[in-house]
């Protein structure tokens, strides 16, 4: 992600860190369709190796994944979501960082979760960053995306409140989750909750376990 670019998103998410932990760290346990996706991929992570929430907000979606038996840890551009991560969860690792520079070794994790967190990277800088989230997984590892769905074919900007974004079509995610090395495991896409403006993706993919070779079947 440019600087700018990075800048902005955190400037944006510094300024009402109060106000979405208070309106979303537990929202998503009004979210079935959300729930479900998030617990099979702790299930499925969890025993591979540490789980990062990369641009974790809050950090209820880490300690959710710990509830579930998951070394997750958190890492977030903003400096005021980390400091409120860090005191609703004591003793639980929240890095102060872009997602790219977080602090572990290449085929180190069991999972990554990017929970509504690469809707803000602009749209040339995804396929860099799906490969980053490569490089980090263990062979077999998981990596689940939430994100707005665009219905157009196309990646759209859209006027997110907080800070620059983009809605994806589900099938184009896919198609660059497999460009960077990754089997589809599962999606799905879900309604609008009451209040949301927009569809809701869900994409759930595994690194293969030899490089070079597909899943078997
Ligand atoms: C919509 S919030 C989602 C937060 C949390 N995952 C959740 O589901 O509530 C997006 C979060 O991603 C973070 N973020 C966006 N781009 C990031 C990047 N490149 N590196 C680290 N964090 C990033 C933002 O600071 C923000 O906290």
């Amino acid at each position: 992600m440019t600087a700018s670019h990075l800048d902005e998103t955190r400037a944006g998410y510094d300024s009402v860190a109060d106000l979405y932990a208070d309106l979303f760290s537990t929202a998503y346990l009004d979210m079935p369709f959300d729930l479900g996706m998030i617990n099979a991929f702790g299930r499925l992570a969890r025993d591979a190796g540490p789980v990062a929430d990369l641009g974790c907000g809050p950090g209820h979606l880490t300690a959710h994944l710990r509830s579930l038996g998951c070394d997750a840890f958190g890492a977030d551009v903003s400096a005021e979501m980390i400091r409120i991560a860090r005191a609703a969860h004591p003793g639980v690792r929240f890095d102060h960082a872009p997602m790219t520079e977080v602090d572990v070794a290449d085929g180190a994790l069991g999972g990554v979760l990017a929970w509504y967190s690469i809707i803000h990277a602009p749209v040339q800088d995804v396929p860099g960053l799906l490969a980053a989230f490569h490089r980090m997984l263990a062979p077999g590892g998981h990596l689940l995306l939430g994100f707005f769905v665009s219905d157009t074919g196309e990646p759209v900007p859209f006027d997110h409140k907080v800070a620059p974004a983009t809605r994806w079509p589900i099938d184009t995610l896919a198609g660059l989750t497999a460009e960077a090395g990754f089997t589809e495991v599962a999606r799905q896409r879900r309604e609008p909750a009451e209040g949301e403006r927009h569809r809701q993706g869900h994409l759930l993919v595994r690194k293969s376990v030899q490089e070079g070779e597909a899943d078997a079947v």
